[in-house]
């Protein structure tokens, strides 16, 4: 910590996520991304958990700065995939797929289905003093039948949160955070390093 602003490393090269991040934070938090502190790592994702690929990333990071640090693991549940894409969204089409081709598969899976319900769950790995926390954000929705829109990122043109009628990728990021994951579990990170800077 320097001058009251939490200084955190954040385990990513995914520019948009730093953007929502930064957008939650606000003045009282100073987040760093690999590329900003001059890293080049592209960390892996092996494991068959969100909780365990975020702290995969942390925890590489911690290694390399011992530094507070955090990462974070995103996926889509659709529930009449049981699940999935789940751990593996961002290969679901296959390892050097793109977002394009993983919505057309999906889309396709889909395709006659009308159980529309998923999930983006979002889980955050902190490591704050060589000690581990994690947090959770649910959004739930539903898959639209074609894409919409042209903000945001990755699945955001085909999923419809609870209580909106338009994509995530038909909002501003104000809106998109209004209902995020992302959102949800960065409050509680939030709500954490307050907690603790009091303590
Ligand atoms: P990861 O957390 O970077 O592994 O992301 C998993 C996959 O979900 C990637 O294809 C991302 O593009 C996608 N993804 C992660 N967060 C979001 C989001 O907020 N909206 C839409 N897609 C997302």
């Amino acid at each position: 910590m320097c001058n009251g602003t939490h200084a955190l490393i954040f385990a990513t090269n995914n520019q948009n996520k730093a953007t929502e991040i930064n957008a939650i934070l606000g003045t009282a938090f100073k987040i760093s991304t690999l590329r900003e502190i001059g890293l080049e790592i592209d960390i892996p994702e092996p494991h068959a958990t969100l909780e365990e690929n975020a702290r995969e990333k942390s925890t590489t990071i911690y290694k390399l700065t011992q530094s507070d640090c955090f990462g974070e693991d995103t996926g889509l549940e659709v529930e009449a995939l049981q699940g999935a894409p789940g751990v593996r969204s961002a290969r679901y089409a296959g390892e050097h797929c793109n977002t394009e081709d993983n919505i057309k598969k999906l889309l396709q899976e889909l395709a006659t289905e009308q159980n529309r319900k998923a999930r983006f769950r979002t889980v955050i790995s902190l490591i704050e003093n060589g000690n581990e926390y994690q947090f959770e954000g649910v959004c739930e929705g539903m898959i639209a039948w074609t894409s919409h829109g042209e903000q945001g990122f990755g699945y955001d043109p085909i999923f419809i949160p609870l209580g909106s009628t338009k994509s995530f990728a038909s909002m501003t990021l104000d809106e998109k955070n209004k209902f995020s994951h992302r959102k949800k579990a960065v409050e509680k990170l939030v709500a954490h390093l307050h907690q603790k800077s009091r303590t």
